[in-house]
């Protein structure tokens, strides 16, 4: 059974698969649209907590263990806890701002957690736009830098990049940034509220034009250089959600097939112990000083309504027919924007049809190419739709 295989089976027996977990809202960087919820107060969960939580994901069978924020790093256990879960044998991801992981700091990562990969985030192709949105001057270049050590480390590096009306004019010079240094890009056309459902950031959503020059651009690239390039289109993710955790899954004996693995393949907890269907669906299904995980997850009285939730979004969205696939409607942020998870906001469907557009553009051409040319094109028609 491959990994693809394994995700399929697990979204339809809800095994867990991955858990995402903010260690701290604390930040040495203060971006304009960052969507924490910096009022939120509790009792920090402590490193003892953190381990046996760990133990009940091994012992649950989770795969992948993201550490996230705030900034991860900005914790003052960051590597007793980073270096727990690696014992633990998960696949650790570090989404960084990656301001402060150099020298000593990014040497200790490399040897201590060893992680799958670092997520960072880009915010513009030149260092104005970039910093603008840290609003920290230098961060750009210190970014550029710190990538270009990570990965003489060895680290394998994934950029991400949320588009806005900022740097919606730079896709291409964001795309040569991550093939110059080797890495992954993904680049995701959804701004999103405050998870305490504050919409300035929406302020700073990308336009029209600049979401479609965006598919535009990735579907030239992919006719062009047929996914060779290591910043090659990388299926867009639902906002904040791990794309790998989207795929509908079929119907299997027992259960719906489901638009998501929100509360089922996957989770989120925060930094004082709640544990949500997903970073972008904030609702508590229990919470970590009360109850252990494994105990959350047995009582099914919360998830069964998210999950009886994800599979009507399956059927609302094959109402929308083929722009459906490419829409990433995410039932978290439909709660956050209106209360109502099945209600599909407005971009959402303009997303679907531009990148509907978009991808048709690219099949049409197809007459005119040499056989090769159409070759490499149906490889990326295999894989574009993959989001
Ligand atoms: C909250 S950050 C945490 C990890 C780390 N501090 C970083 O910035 O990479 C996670 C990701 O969300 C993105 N992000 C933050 N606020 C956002 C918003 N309102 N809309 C879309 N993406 C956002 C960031 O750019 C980053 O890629
Ligand atoms: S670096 Fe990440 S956590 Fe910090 S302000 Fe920016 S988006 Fe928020």
């Amino acid at each position: 059974m491959n990994y693809g295989q394994i995700k399929q089976r697990a979204l339809v027996e809800d095994q867990l698969l991955s858990a995402l977990v903010e260690l701290t809202y604390r930040c040495n960087l203060d971006c304009y649209f960052c969507y924490n919820d910096l009022s939120l107060k509790g009792r920090a969960l402590s490193v003892e907590q953190y381990k046996s939580f760990f133990d009940d994901l091994e012992q649950m069978g989770v795969m992948n263990l993201i550490l996230s924020g705030g900034e991860p790093l900005s914790h003052p256990d960051f590597f007793a806890i980073g270096a727990y879960a690696r014992a633990r044998n998960f696949m650790v991801r570090i989404k960084s701002n990656g301001h402060a992981l150099r020298g000593e700091i990014a040497r200790r990562v490399a040897d201590e957690i060893d992680p799958f990969m670092i997520d960072t985030s880009l915010h513009g192709g030149i260092a104005s736009t970039h910093d603008r949105q840290t609003r920290v001057p230098g961060s750009f270049e210190r970014l550029l830098k710190n990538i270009a050590e990570w990965r003489s480390l060895g680290l394998k590096v994934k950029i991400n990049c949320t588009l806005t009306r900022w740097n919606e004019h730079e896709v291409e010079q964001i795309f040569e940034i991550a093939d110059r240094l080797q890495c992954q890009l993904q680049i995701d056309p959804e701004v999103t509220p405050r998870d305490d459902g504050d919409i300035e950031p929406l302020d700073i959503s990308p336009t029209q034009e600049g979401i479609r020059g965006l598919y535009e651009f990735q579907a030239q690239r992919a006719r062009e250089f047929a996914f060779e390039g290591p910043a090659a289109p990388q299926p867009a993710t639902i906002g904040r959600q791990d794309a790998d955790l989207m795929k509908a899954a079929p119907a299997g004996p027992t259960q719906q097939r489901k638009h998501c693995g929100a509360g089922s393949t996957g989770i989120a907890i925060d930094p004082f112990g709640d544990v949500f269907p997903c970073v972008q669906w904030r609702r508590s299904i229990g919470n970590l000083h009360e109850r252990s995980i494994i105990d959350i997850w047995k009582d099914r009285s919360e998830l069964d309504e998210i999950r009886r939730t994800t599979a009507e979004a399956a059927v609302l969205i094959d109402g929308e027919g083929d722009r459906g696939q490419y829409m990433s409607f995410c039932p978290g942020l439909a709660h956050t924007r209106s209360g109502d998870p099945l209600k599909i906001y407005d971009s959402s469907r303009r997303r679907g049809a531009i990148i509907l557009e978009a991808y048709q553009g690219l099949s049409g051409a197809s007459k005119v190419e040499s056989s090769e040319l159409a070759d490499r094109k149906s490889e990326a028609g295999r894989r574009l739709p993959v989001l």
